[in-house]
């Protein structure tokens, strides 16, 4: 790595779940409905297979927010204001980070991921491809208290939030990440959100069960993690994916279902998940425009503009602190 690229990119470690995977995962499964919270997909598999989910025909909500960005790119860079400091709770693969970069030259780019290895990989790759960029990366779960690492000057501060990923959150969560990211861009500073939208059910169910089977294995490799991390005798192939829209909610719910009356130990600790039990694994809320928006005003923003692709599929907002 050359000296000028090793001074570019920086990498922080918060130290974000070790302490917290087992207790979480002990205690979701202990609950009268068992759960399983969905940050836990990210381990490496889990970050992989979710960039396969968002190339498949059936998940509409990638393609749909990069051509929404893509389209409206040059409203986007003048609202962002160029020499921001672009910062990404949850920045995953980077992907749509890139749609950005080139027009907006930020001062530095900030993502913030739960899972390291991934995280540090990205950062380096983008760093090694944007030779301009300051690229400085935060091991840490953006759904506790987001800190930055070192003082910042910078009065515009942009969270780049995309992906929907807020509506992963119950509206009462969203509201509080909201005010994190608020707290985190300070009183100048804005947020450039993807939102996904109400649809027809057979659209929204087939986006969660791609024929392809990776959304299966997505949700699978929670056992699969939770075998591997704490010492579980999860059988993955006992349990089936079953992904539906729960119309009254405007959500999603996927679930993983027991084929079978199964125990299954877990750091000496017995479960017992008797044939059609449910572990709830996600749920993601899909808005309306007008929805959103109140949404955003609970949590103190202002939205400056929203832009929504022509057949209504998906929308991404600029709000204001
Ligand atoms: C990350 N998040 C916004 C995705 C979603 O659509 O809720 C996660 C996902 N789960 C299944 N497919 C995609």
């Amino acid at each position: 790595m050359s000296d000028s690229h090793s001074q570019r990119y920086q990498f922080f470690d918060q130290h974000p779940e070790i302490l917290n995977f087992r207790a979480d995962i002990l205690q979701g499964l202990s609950s009268p409905e068992p759960y399983i919270s969905p940050k836990y997909f990210y381990d490496e598999a889990g970050s992989r297979l979710f960039e396969e989910i968002c190339n498949c025909d059936e998940y509409y909500p990638t393609r749909t927010e990069v051509s929404i960005i893509r389209d409206n790119i040059d409203d986007i860079v003048e609202i962002l204001g160029k020499d921001c400091l672009l910062i990404e709770p949850g920045s995953g693969d980077s992907y749509k980070v890139r749609l950005l970069l080139d027009a907006l030259r930020p001062v530095a780019y900030l993502p913030i991921d739960i899972s390291k290895r991934y995280l540090q990989d990205e950062a380096k790759k983008l760093a090694a491809e944007f030779t301009w960029l300051n690229v400085h990366a935060i091991c840490a779960d953006f759904t506790g208290k987001l800190e930055l690492p070192y003082h910042v000057e910078t009065t515009n501060k942009v969270a780049f939030f995309p992906g929907s990923t807020i509506g992963n959150f119950v509206p009462e969560q969203a509201v509080k990440v909201l005010e994190e990211i608020k707290v985190m861009v300070g009183e100048a500073g804005g947020v450039l959100i993807g939102v996904d939208l109400q649809k027809d059910a057979e659209i929204l169910n087939a986006a969660y069960d791609d024929k392809s089977g990776y959304t299966a294995a997505f949700n699978k490799n929670l056992l699969v993690r939770i075998n591997r991390e704490l010492g579980a005798d999860f059988k993955p192939d006992q349990f089936r994916h079953h992904a539906f829209y729960n119309q009254a909610e405007h959500r999603i719910e996927m679930h993983l279902v027991s084929t079978q009356d199964q125990q299954v130990e877990i750091d000496g600790q017995v479960f017992q998940f008797d044939r059609d039990r449910s572990i709830l694994t996600e749920y993601s809320h899909k808005y309306s425009v007008a929805l959103f928006q109140q949404l955003a005003d609970q949590a103190g923003f202002k939205v400056v503009k929203t832009w929504v692709d022509k057949d209504r599929l998906f929308s991404v907002h600029y709000l204001s602190s």
